[in-house]
């Protein structure tokens, strides 16, 4: 069976600017090298806003931070007349390794429909960027259908559209759950995590469904990432606000230590 590494990612927002990006990059590199963080053991990624995104680089690269990160939104073109927008080959240029896409929050501020959202995950896939697709229930969906079914058709929208070798991250984000407080349920987690890896199964193939990590996001914190963790679907998590503090996001990376004892 293939073994897929854990990923913790830190997703900022529209929070930190550059000069505390470097600020915060640094103090997590030191924390996680003094608890012998190996990113063997746990991929961790965080998602600056577009602006820090060079001075994250070069902090990482200079002070050799064992850490990765990514943009949280690419332009589906690569070029052109599209003002305010970033294209995936600049991000790629700043050596990117991941792209958010989908996130809730702007599927609904910027009215991004499933269309724009495949259309971005090409462009970051044609870019050598690592799109990760972010899909998930408002609390009426929930009523509604169940937890899965809007999470699937979203994702399986993206899917079809993708070439069955495309490496990519699958996010569920409960929207409710976002920023609430109210985390899922592990077993809501695994339930959707599970019926996610279905669908890539169903349309990219057995090989590709093993190997894709698919995270939980929604009110992770230090207190309850273990739990999540120990579900069998659940390969890592999206972190909104617990990500912005270092002792509660080094905690977060440290899941394996306290997996066992929550
Ligand atoms: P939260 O955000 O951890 O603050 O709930 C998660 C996200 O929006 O990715």
């Amino acid at each position: 069976m293939v073994k897929r590494t854990p990923l913790i990612a830190g997703n900022w927002k529209m929070n930190f600017d550059h000069l505390r990006s470097i600020a915060f990059v640094q103090k997590l590199g030191w924390t996680l090298k003094d608890a012998k963080h190996s990113s063997a053991e746990v991929e961790v990624v965080v998602f600056p806003p577009f602006t820090d995104l060079r001075s994250v680089q070069t902090t990482i690269s200079s002070d050799k931070i064992d850490l990765r990160f990514g943009a949280q939104d690419l332009s589906p073109f690569d070029s052109g007349a599209h003002t305010g927008d970033i294209s995936g080959e600049f991000l790629a240029k700043l050596e990117c390794s991941y792209v958010i896409i989908g996130h809730s929050e702007r599927r609904q501020d910027h009215h991004e429909t499933d269309e724009v959202v495949t259309a971005k995950t090409l462009a970051a896939v044609k870019h050598g960027l690592v799109p990760v697709i972010c899909v998930g229930e408002t609390s009426e969906d929930l009523e509604k259908f169940g937890a899965a079914a809007v999470p699937v058709g979203q994702l399986r929208h993206v899917l079809e559209a993708l070439p069955a070798d495309a490496e990519i991250v699958v996010a569920y984000e409960p929207v409710w759950a976002i920023g609430s407080g109210q985390a899922a349920t592990p077993q809501q987690a695994q339930d959707v995590c599970a019926a996610l890896r279905a669908t890539i199964a169903e349309v990219l193939g057995a090989d590709q469904a093993a190997a894709t990590r698919v995270l939980y996001g929604g009110s992770v914190k230090a207190q309850n990432i273990a739990t999540f963790m120990r579900e069998p679907d659940v390969d890592g998590a999206l972190v909104g606000g617990a990500s912005m503090d270092i002792d509660e996001f080094s905690a977060i990376v440290r899941f394996p230590q306290h997996v066992t004892t929550v």
